[in-house]
């Protein structure tokens, strides 16, 4: 629990980097961030885009209001370009990203490599800002 809270703190005093946390009576169902890829000058124009929500918590809409809020606050963080991966059958997850903006520039066939499934193809999708 120190760690996420080190984390969540450093996270809140940083100008660049968000991490959301939907909570629902009182118990975190999601968690979605922003981060800078790399703070080199020719790449500060680039954040990372992550989310996850709680299965039972799936398709009220929470995935979508996280989703939006990050994009929000990578604007005003000042990104140009924010950008994510995500296994090709992961069809809910690349229909939210589809749904908000985010298109597909390409695929990596050995994106993953899944102790059940092998080999797994990931979509990379980038949002222009
Ligand atoms: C992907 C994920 C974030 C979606 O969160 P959610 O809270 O269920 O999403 P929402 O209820 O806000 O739905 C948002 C959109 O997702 C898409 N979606 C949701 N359920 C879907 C389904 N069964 N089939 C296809 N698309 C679906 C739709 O575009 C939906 O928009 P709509 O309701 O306006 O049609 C969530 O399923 C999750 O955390 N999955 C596990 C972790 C994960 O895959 N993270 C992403 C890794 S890159």
């Amino acid at each position: 629990m120190a760690e996420v809270m080190a984390y969540l703190k450093q996270k809140e005093e940083s100008e660049r980097d968000a991490a959301l946390l939907a909570e629902v009576d009182g118990k975190v169902v999601g968690t979605a961030g922003v981060d800078n890829i790399n703070a080199a000058e020719k790449t500060r124009h680039r954040a990372s885009f992550g989310i996850s929500i709680a299965k039972a918590w799936w398709g009220l809409g929470i995935g979508r209001a996280l989703t939006e809020a990050c994009i929000e606050c990578a604007r005003q963080a000042g990104y140009l370009q924010l950008e994510l991966e995500v296994v090709a059958v992961n069809h809910r997850a690349v229909e939210l990203y589809k749904s908000v903006g985010f298109i597909e520039y390409g695929r990596n066939p050995k994106g993953f490599l899944s102790r059940n499934s092998g080999w797994q193809e990931n979509v990379l999708m980038k949002l222009e800002l």
